[in-house]
């Protein structure tokens, strides 16, 4: 790093304390910052205040999961901390600047919109192009993140020739193939059936560890959201506000995701979770 920009320091800003708390969470890389975030849809008697006015700091690394009733907003949030809209109110700062579509955040939906003619290898291939990575590098990346998402053997087949549990996880490596700070996914796993379901929540949690970015997950699902979050959020019915802001009490390390599901701690945070969710649709 160059020290050229100590040197550019102005003399008005020298008077600025430099050892002063920083306010919000913003400027770290892999930080979302939403301060008095309001989203409006439609004109005149068809205006639909979506979601907000939203307050809501989120540390680098957190994995973070917005839970809450069906059309609460929860989605809108999503894309606004994706930079797909801008707020009718108030500011979304992500690493401390502008979220920019597909540069920010890697994003993960319900369904995988996937190339269906291409091989599974070849969706990635495609969206590490679109990342920037260098051709003779694409190879390597390409393996590597196959081998994250648990679909090495499957490299050479097309997406129609998968399953649904698959798709999402090439979803999942496509999302990832972009060295963002951010992984936002709305409701990734709702389509798939239970115990596909349970697999992949096992994998997320695993590469979100060993990762490390900042995972925003939308669901509606008071379970997934004990598994998978490190904070859980949820949301009031329409315009979705904050009704619980809570940390996980359970380690993301050192317990496999059987352990977890037996813990006495995930049954208890799973079912205050389910109470808040419920309370707050009233
Ligand atoms: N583009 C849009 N135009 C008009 N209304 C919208 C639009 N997007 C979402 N809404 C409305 O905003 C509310 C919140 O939607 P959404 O964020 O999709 O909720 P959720 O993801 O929690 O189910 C819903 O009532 C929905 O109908
Ligand atoms: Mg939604």
């Amino acid at each position: 790093m160059s020290s050229s920009s100590k040197t550019k320091e102005t003399p008005t800003r020298a008077s600025v304390p430099t050892a002063a708390p920083a306010p919000f969470a913003g400027g770290r890389p892999g930080s979302i910052s939403l301060r008095g975030v309001s989203q409006i849809y439609g004109n005149g008697a068809d205006k639909v205040t979506a979601v907000g006015p939203v307050d809501l700091e989120v540390e680098p690394g957190e994995f973070l999961v917005l839970v809450g009733a069906s059309g609460c907003g929860k989605s809108t949030l999503l894309r606004l901390i994706a930079g797909f809209e801008q707020p009718a109110e108030g500011d979304v700062e992500i690493s401390g600047g502008t979220a920019i579509p597909g540069t920010t955040a890697g994003v993960v939906f319900q369904q995988p919109r996937l190339f269906p003619w291409r091989t599974v290898g070849g969706n990635v291939d495609l969206a590490l192009k679109y990342a920037g990575v260098p051709k003779d590098q694409r190879p390597a990346r390409r393996r590597e993140l196959l081998e994250r998402v648990g679909l090495v053997d499957v490299d050479k087949r097309r997406i129609w020739e998968i399953s649904g549990g698959q798709q999402q996880r090439v979803a999942i490596a496509r999302a990832l193939a972009a060295e963002t700070s951010l992984l936002l996914l709305d409701e990734p796993f709702a389509a798939l059936d239970a115990l596909t379901r349970e697999r992949l929540q096992n994998d997320l949690r695993t590469v979100s560890v060993e990762l490390g970015r900042t995972n925003v997950f939308v669901t509606h699902s008071a379970e997934e959201a004990a598994f998978l979050g490190t904070r859980i959020v949820v949301l009031t019915k329409r315009p979705g506000r904050i009704a619980l802001d809570i940390s996980s009490p359970i380690p993301r390390t050192g317990l496999s995701a059987e352990e977890l599901r037996d813990s006495p701690e995930y049954t208890v945070l799973r079912t205050q979770v389910h109470e808040a969710i419920k309370g707050a649709a009233e």
